[in-house]
């Protein structure tokens, strides 16, 4: 993906869910064609068919188990993802945590696929161990200022910094994002001049009166 990245967690509101979902595609791929800023969904598992036929944005799981094809009612399977187009996938999300062997097992399958990766991490010690297993990208998010308004580049530098610094020193191929709070151009400008190569965002755009209007403020800046 080209940097700087605008990636959108849909999570489960309603605002991003069924025929909205397909809204907020529709508003991420026209803000990203006039702002020339790669702009991703990442919807939930039921409504990433219905974004790959209609749009032409990259699209990312929520979440993928590291299951195998079988008995595993419930599961998130990884070859059902790649079947019906998915680009790839967040993994340990504050949301949705995992194991390290488990996020290690789902990122080696996705590169097998060629499908992107991105490791949401809490701190900057999670941010090291998730370079470690050479995602495409670290995403570090403090749990406590997701959801908040409360912009993670301006409450928490230092773990911007710190993750970026310490990921890139274990491997410098490791794109960093940060999270939690971001929904300005403001912001966005603060983590990219905090070494960040782009935002992982949910609630400022999705809750926006006008979320085209509100991505396009949020790369105005940089
Ligand atoms: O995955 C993005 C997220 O956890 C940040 O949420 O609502 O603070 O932008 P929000």
């Amino acid at each position: 993906l080209k940097t700087p990245v605008v990636i959108l967690n849909f999570k489960t509101y309603l605002e991003s869910s069924g025929q909205k979902a397909l809204d907020l595609a529709n508003a991420l791929e026209s803000a990203g064609e006039e702002s020339g800023i790669t702009m991703v969904a990442v919807p939930q598992a039921i409504d990433i068919y219905r974004i790959k036929e209609e749009t032409s944005i990259p699209v990312l799981a929520q979440h993928i188990d590291a299951v195998s094809p079988g008995g595993h009612t419930g599961s998130n399977l990884f070859e059902s993802f790649v079947a019906n187009g998915v680009d790839g996938t967040l993994l340990n999300h504050s949301e949705c945590r995992m194991t390290l062997a488990d996020i290690a097992e789902v990122v080696q399958k996705t590169k097998g696929a060629d499908l992107i990766s991105c490791v949401c991490t809490n701190n900057i010690e999670t941010s090291m161990a998730a370079a470690t297993l050479a995602p495409d990208f670290v995403a570090v998010e403090p749990p406590e200022l997701i959801g908040t308004g409360i912009p993670v580049s301006k409450a928490d530098p230092e773990v911007v910094e710190g993750s970026v610094s310490k990921v890139k020193a274990i491997n410098k191929d490791v794109q960093v994002l940060c999270g939690a709070g971001i929904s300005t151009g403001e912001d966005m400008a603060a983590a990219i001049d905090l070494g960040a190569e782009g935002v992982l965002l949910a609630s400022g755009i999705i809750k926006a009166e006008n979320p085209k209007d509100a991505l396009l403020d949020l790369v105005s800046k940089i």
